[in-house]
């Protein structure tokens, strides 16, 4: 088991008895404890919880719907109504357990209802436990527009159990890779090159690459907790990847992944960093290429265009009517708060769709 902090979060990877959970809870002594779980989590996840750590057999289960659409106002207002219904009290716990969308929803919920009350994330998502449900945002969306509404809080603990992983399907990881892609691009060269042969050999040691990208995170969420500077390179690639699942999510007929996205926004991101820090053809066509041959080829109609550009309007980041964005000067080297125009865009955006053409 390997354990690590993050302000006073402790953070268990893979602690395979479940003893460190289980502690945590004969510790504590809370007036009850809800669990959050979606459709799937529930079926693949909460039995092997319940069967570890058998103090939360009486525990009171909340399941949502799987899938982004999930991280609305009108779920927040649900599941608390449920809980007040429930008598939720200052001294009750509740439990995240699902990946990105139940740790952000779940988390939030945790620390408006009473004015906040204690929460554990148990992420299982690869995309979870490498990052969505590490280093305390939390936040529901708005219109189809992402993360509009929240905060910042921090859960007690974060328990990563690393095979919760095997009953999700091959696209849910492939998901993750794009984070961890980014991890590499913004921070790590050689986490970038592990990522890159891993993925050629389709081969991963999971426990490593999890603590490799769980200890980058807490690196830069410690540096800039709030987000003002230094924290602003996790968002490389997700200007664009933010509208694109907006654009996705407002058609209803279509989705798309966090990570698909993603693959998409970095591959963007890459070329406006090319034309701006005029870095060589050939390190762009490498991590374009690189990206390109682990995720499938996204449809993005032209006529798409307008609307990512007016979601791209509403991103938190923008200042004085510009876009402002992480880009990179070098694989491993991010830049925070670079001005980017709406032209800027169409062209990445015209390149994307070039590149998916070869
Ligand atoms: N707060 C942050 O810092 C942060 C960072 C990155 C991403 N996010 C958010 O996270 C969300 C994406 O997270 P995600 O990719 O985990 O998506 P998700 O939570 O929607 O999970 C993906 C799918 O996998 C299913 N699933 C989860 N665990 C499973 C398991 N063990 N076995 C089988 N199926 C399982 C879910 O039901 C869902 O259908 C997005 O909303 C994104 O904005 C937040």
């Amino acid at each position: 088991m390997k354990q690590f902090l993050l302000r006073d979060t402790l953070i268990y990877l893979n602690d395979t008895s479940f003893n460190s959970i289980n502690k945590w809870m004969n510790s504590n002594n809370f007036d009850n404890v809800f669990i959050i779980v979606d459709k799937n989590t529930n079926i693949h996840c909460l039995p092997i919880l319940l069967k570890h750590v058998p103090l939360l057999k009486s525990s009171f289960i909340i399941t949502i719907d799987p899938g982004e659409a999930s991280k609305s106002i009108e779920k927040v207002h649900a599941i608390c109504s449920c809980l007040i219904n429930k008598n939720i009290t200052r001294h009750s716990l509740i439990i995240n357990l699902g990946g990105g969308v139940v740790c952000d929803l779940g988390g939030f919920v945790a620390s408006i209802i009473k004015r906040g009350v204690q929460f554990i994330n148990i992420p299982t998502t690869l995309m979870s436990q490498i990052d969505a449900a590490i280093g305390g945002k939390v936040a529901v969306n708005l219109q189809h527009y992402k993360n509009q509404i929240g905060l910042f809080v921090n859960p007690q603990i974060i328990f990563i159990y690393i095979p919760f992983l095997l009953s999700l399907s091959n696209d849910e990881l492939l998901s993750a890779q794009a984070e961890i892609f980014k991890y590499g691009l913004i921070y790590d060269k050689l986490l970038w090159e592990k990522c890159k042969l891993e993925s050629d050999s389709k081969i991963m040691n999971f426990e490593n690459m999890i603590s490799d990208c769980i200890r980058i995170k807490i690196k830069i969420v410690e540096s800039d907790y709030y987000d003002y500077q230094q924290r602003r390179i996790l968002n490389f690639g997700h200007s664009i990847s933010h509208a694109i699942e907006s654009v996705f999510f407002s058609s209803k007929k279509q989705t798309i992944s966090h990570g698909f996205a993603l693959s998409v926004g970095l591959i963007c991101e890459t070329y406006i960093s090319y034309e701006n820090f005029q870095f060589s053809s050939k390190k762009l066509n490498m991590i374009v290429n690189a990206i390109l041959s682990v995720f499938p080829k996204i449809n993005l109609d032209k006529n798409l265009d307008e609307m990512i550009l007016k979601y791209l309007k509403s991103d938190k980041k923008n200042q004085n009517g510009l876009y402002n964005f992480t880009l990179i000067k070098d694989v491993g080297v991010a830049v925070v708060n670079c001005s980017v125009s709406d032209i800027q865009i169409i062209h990445a955006l015209d390149y994307y769709r070039k590149k998916c053409q070869t």
